[in-house]
């Protein structure tokens, strides 16, 4: 058993993937980088908080390096937060500084959307955003604002990066950046989007669970019908457009799950889901299927330690925090006001995507079960891109994050501007639990 950190493969395949240097691990303390950040109102009452962090590489110019957009799922998870000090910024949630951060190979701008999420915030509960496309037109405006006022990013390859439900409005907001730059209305060198474990096609993973877990000793013959009978529901729903109702008996699906298996993480199906923490009493929720689902699909990404860090040395370091807006405060609201939202699919914007030649690459953890590689393949298959076929004809290939090991740690097939990486050992996230490091061995 290693227990000396090291890149994460995940990192390591996407950055090579990408044409970015992996280059070595560099020992830290390095310099210190530079780093701004602020609000851009995208609508009357809309207020969003983006903290960009200049590539700091020992051999090379922030300019000669990519600009990476990192998007959390949720919807509400925080990508100042989480995605910075939990998974690839320059710090740890303990301020000490990462070895495995993406820094060394990309600028990285982390963006709190859509709007209430970390410490973004509205004005009237209104202002919400309600489905995809105002999540897309709230991010075009930031963006645009974004690359106006740093025209040193403008030429730079621009990548969006994106986990879960952040994979849903990377499609999204990549299809119409694309044709704002076409058009001309955003100046930036958009180079690709990243999906990982991504909620595209959420209907394919609730109808792949069931044979996933069973295959996998999670469930027996009569937790199989249970759910394989739930997932019929919501199938039906969906195919309905009953999409309000499609969310409800997702949330129904996921206890009978909880039920059968005596509690298996949905982020990593080798580990048990820790004891939900407690609602805050300030939670407007009336729906318990909605309060579960944002304990599963949110509360995780705002445990209360990262909490602490960002409402307490973090908004005294930005200084531009209103006072009365707490990070993670309004996540809730943003979760519900999405609820007719979540069980629709983004296939056609893949296929969008795809056909005007944008690079999109797959990614997705071996161990995830709420976004599992199954679905992820079975929505894949409903491409409509005209290269499919020869995709598929392609047999993977393994790859390996050390050369001098043997032990594989994904496969990988690539055609054109598409790419999937099936990542061995990995969960949901890219960084892993401990108890995953454990169970998982070597990841790091
Ligand atoms: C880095 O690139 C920026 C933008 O192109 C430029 O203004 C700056 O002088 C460069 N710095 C170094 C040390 O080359
Ligand atoms: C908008 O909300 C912020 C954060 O809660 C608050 O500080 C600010 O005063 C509000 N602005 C208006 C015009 O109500
Ligand atoms: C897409 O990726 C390929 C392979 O990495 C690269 O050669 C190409 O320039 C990329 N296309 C765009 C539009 O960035």
């Amino acid at each position: 058993m290693e227990l000396v950190p090291r890149t994460s493969p995940v990192v390591l395949l996407l950055l090579s993937l990408l044409g970015l240097s992996t280059g070595a691990v560099i020992d830290w303390p390095a310099e210190e980088g530079k780093e701004v950040w602020d609000y851009v109102t995208v609508r009357k009452d809309a207020h969003m908080f983006w903290w960009l962090y200049y590539a700091t590489n020992p051999c090379k110019n922030f300019s000669e390096l990519p600009l990476v957009m990192w998007l959390q799922g949720g919807p509400g998870g925080s990508s100042t937060g989480f995605g910075n000090f939990e998974e690839i910024g320059p710090l740890d949630s303990d301020l000490k500084p990462r070895r495995t951060t993406w820094l060394q190979s990309a600028s990285l701008l982390f963006v709190d959307n859509p709007v209430g999420t970390g410490f973004s915030y509205v004005n009237k509960s209104g202002a919400y955003a309600k489905d995809l496309a105002m999540v897309v037109s709230d991010m075009m405006i930031l963006l645009k604002t974004f690359f106006d006022c740093h025209k040193e990013f403008q030429t730079i390859p621009f990548y969006i990066f994106s986990e879960s439900y952040g994979g849903k409005m990377a499609a999204g907001i990549g299809l119409e950046l694309y044709k704002a730059v076409q058009q001309g209305t955003i100046q930036c060198n958009f180079a690709g989007v990243a999906l990982g474990d991504s909620w595209i096609s959420p209907i394919n993973s609730v109808l792949s669970w069931g044979p996933y877990l069973y295959s996998v000793s999670l469930l027996d013959d009569q937790g199989l019908a249970e759910v394989s009978q739930v997932a019929e529901q919501v199938l039906d729903a969906v195919n309905k457009e009953h999409y309000v109702e499609a969310t409800q008996l997702w949330g129904k699906a996921e206890m009978l799950i909880e039920q059968n298996t005596d509690g298996v993480n949905f982020y990593n199906i080798l580990t048990k889901s820790a004891p939900m923490a407690a609602m805050e009493s300030s939670l407007e929720f009336t729906q318990s299927h909605l309060v579960h689902l944002y304990q599963r699909h949110v509360r995780h990404l705002q445990q209360d330690t990262l909490s602490q860090l960002m409402n307490g040395p973090i908004r005294k370091k930005l200084k531009i925090i209103p006072e009365d807006c707490s990070w993670g405060g309004q996540s809730a609201s943003v979760f519900q006001n999405m609820e007719g939202d979540f069980m629709k699919p983004v296939i056609g914007i893949v296929d969008e995507l795809l056909e005007a030649g944008v690079n999109v690459t797959v990614y997705n953890g071996q161990l995830d079960l709420i976004v599992d590689t199954m679905g992820q393949e079975a929505w894949m298959r409903k491409l409509k891109w005209a290269e499919l076929p020869k995709f598929n004809q392609l047999k993977w290939k393994a790859l390996y994050s050390d050369p001098q090991s043997s032990e594989t740690s994904a496969f990988v097939k690539s055609y054109k501007n598409l790419a999937f990486y099936w990542i061995l050992r990995a969960g949901h996230m890219v960084r892993e639990s401990p108890a995953a490091f454990v169970v998982g061995s070597q990841l790091f």
